[in-house]
């Protein structure tokens, strides 16, 4: 594929930013009475996709749809769905759509149809998640399980982290689902502290089973069992495993029959559908978990199927090239006006970060163009009170992403009318801005001093013309979260495909884990002289000192 930078709309769209950088958005909605009816698709009568308040006119849609196109999207799309080896570096098929695959219409890789494998994994996780939930499945001792400890890093704890937080209106209160994911005790003592090892259930989760830090907590977390229970017999009741290495949760003690499988084609990120999304399934039971899986799958088949000029995860993913390629925009806000969804940002900070933090393209090449931005956000209105100010003053362009449920499934007072009136005024705000001539009107309304006013002038000043998307959803149900998780992977998808890298590996952690391992034996023995640059042998040696200390 030639050069991004080198396609014709790309050079297009370099020139149109010139017009477009100028135009206010004010000016935008003041022009056109049409503009939100033009820029905003609903889906499903469901979701609503607001994109009327980005600094973009009808052409700059256009061009970026022919980005779309010259860029293979389309093309990609469908090599993504029908199971091709897009993960080239890993050489491996990207099929978290096929995990929610409803349709029953069969997927191929290297020749087979994955979804037998599937279907079987899913039974095997309702048929687990009943016995724990109904209390069949009981503890060593025989009393039933009222904790479960998710074990787990990255994909393997922020998916089912986040949905359980999500979903807490519909989870069972006699079931506490906890998660360890920190390789720091703190996170594990503190976890269990509390809890009783007869009643509770341990969820070892990882793609690899190698993970460094998700393998000291189990150990530790199988130690504290045994010493509660005194009877290696016991981790049978006790200890799952979700994972593609049967050998290596084999070796860890765990039988093979209390492992639920998944498969290399499910990415780290991508895998809260999968066996991944066991503790999922024990906290709000198995048919939400499907619920989950089907909205989902009906964002797969609008990504799929819908044109791009009213497709939401294109859009939203040329939006993102369209402030980080042209404007310069180095970050992208996430701000959920829904305390359910306050884990929502730092799952997509694994989500996109880790997809499309890259910096050459798939055939190798380093870009000459920026890639993934910082992704970063806090529930509204919390970040209210935090950080807009810099949003909205500040010096740097940040898109925001608005997400903000109709109904509340804590109906209390006026509560809710006053969290969605604050959402619709942030993004009024940014948008429209106050003028020098607002802020001197209101000043002089306030009887301040001619001196006093033009003082204060610049201060109170709002430039506005920022832009944001807003994602109205009816109620957060398990269907409308699997809705929301699909329309950001997919976007991610695009995006990545438009900047042509590789979304699916993940090189970039690597070189970290490779010095940790080199260091460790020299934090816990002798120092290797020379080993290191000065800064970390010096910090090893005061580490080393202090801990003797
Ligand atoms: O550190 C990167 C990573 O490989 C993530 O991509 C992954 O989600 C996480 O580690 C955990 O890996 P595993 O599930 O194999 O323990």
């Amino acid at each position: 594929m030639p050069r991004p930078t080198q396609l014709p709309a790309w050079k297009a769209l370099s020139a149109h930013y010139d017009e477009v950088c100028r135009l206010h958005l004010r000016d935008l909605f003041a022009q056109d009475s049409q503009r939100f009816h033009r820029f905003s698709v609903l889906f499903e009568d469901e979701l609503l996709f607001d994109y009327s308040k980005n600094r973009m006119t009808g052409q700059t849609l256009q061009l970026l749809l022919r980005l779309a196109e010259e860029t293979g999207l389309r093309e990609k799309i469908d090599a993504m769905f029908a199971g091709e080896k897009i993960n080239r570096t890993e050489d491996r098929a990207v099929l978290h759509t096929a995990l929610r695959n409803r349709a029953d219409r069969p997927i191929h890789v290297d020749g087979e149809d994955v979804m037998p494998g599937i279907k079987a994994v899913l039974e095997k996780m309702r048929d687990f998640s009943r016995q724990v939930r109904t209390q069949a499945w009981r503890g060593f001792t025989g009393k039933p399980i009222r904790a479960v400890v998710n074990i787990g890093i990255g994909g393997s704890d922020l998916g089912p982290l986040m949905v359980c937080e999500a979903l807490k209106h519909y989870s069972d209160p006699g079931l506490a689902v906890h998660f360890v994911s920190n390789v720091d005790a703190t996170h594990l003592a503190e976890t269990l502290r509390g809890l009783d090892a007869e009643t509770t259930l341990f969820i070892v989760a990882s793609k690899t089973f190698t993970t460094q830090e998700t393998l000291a907590n189990a150990t530790s977390a199988r130690a504290w069992l045994l010493a509660a229970l005194g009877d290696e017999q016991a981790v049978a009741r006790h200890f799952v495993a979700l994972s593609t290495n049967t050998a290596k949760v084999v070796e860890f003690g765990i039988d093979a029959e209390n492992m639920f499988e998944f498969w290399d084609w499910v990415g780290g990120r991508y895998s809260l559908w999968s066996a991944i999304g066991t503790s999922i399934a024990l906290a709000v039971g198995f048919e939400r978990f499907e619920e989950l899986l089907e909205g989902a799958f009906a964002v797969d088949e609008h990504f799929r199927c819908a044109p791009f000029a009213a497709n939401i995860p294109v859009l939203m993913g040329l939006l993102g090239i369209w402030y980080t390629d042209f404007f310069g925009a180095e970050s992208h806000a996430i701000l959920p006006y829904e305390q359910y969804l306050h884990r929502f940002p730092a799952y997509f900070q694994q989500g996109d970060m880790e997809s499309n933090g890259k910096r050459v393209t798939l055939a190798g090449e380093t870009v000459d163009y920026a890639t993934g931005p910082v992704i970063w956000g806090e529930p509204g209105t919390n970040g209210q009170h935090a950080f807009y100010q810099l949003i909205h003053q500040g010096t740097r362009l940040i898109p925001c992403d608005f997400l903000a449920g109709a109904l509340s499934h804590n109906p209390l007072g006026e509560h809710h009318p006053i969290l969605l009136s604050n959402f619709l005024a942030q993004t009024e705000a940014l948008m429209r801005g106050k003028s020098a001539a607002e802020v001197r009107e209101e000043l002089a309304a306030e009887g301040k001093s001619p001196e006093a006013i033009e003082s204060l002038v610049p201060h109170k000043v709002f430039p506005g013309n920022r832009p944001s998307n807003s994602l109205l959803y009816r109620k957060l149900t398990p269907r409308t979260l699997g809705m929301l998780i699909a329309l950001y992977e997919h976007k991610v998808f695009v995006q990545g495909a438009i900047w042509d890298i590789n979304s699916f590996d993940q090189w970039g952690v690597e070189l970290g884990k490779q010095l940790a391992r080199a260091i460790l034996p020299e934090l816990q023995g002798a120092s290797v002289p020379g080993a290191h640059d000065s800064s970390t042998s010096a910090l090893i040696e005061l580490c080393k000192q202090w801990r003797r200390d």
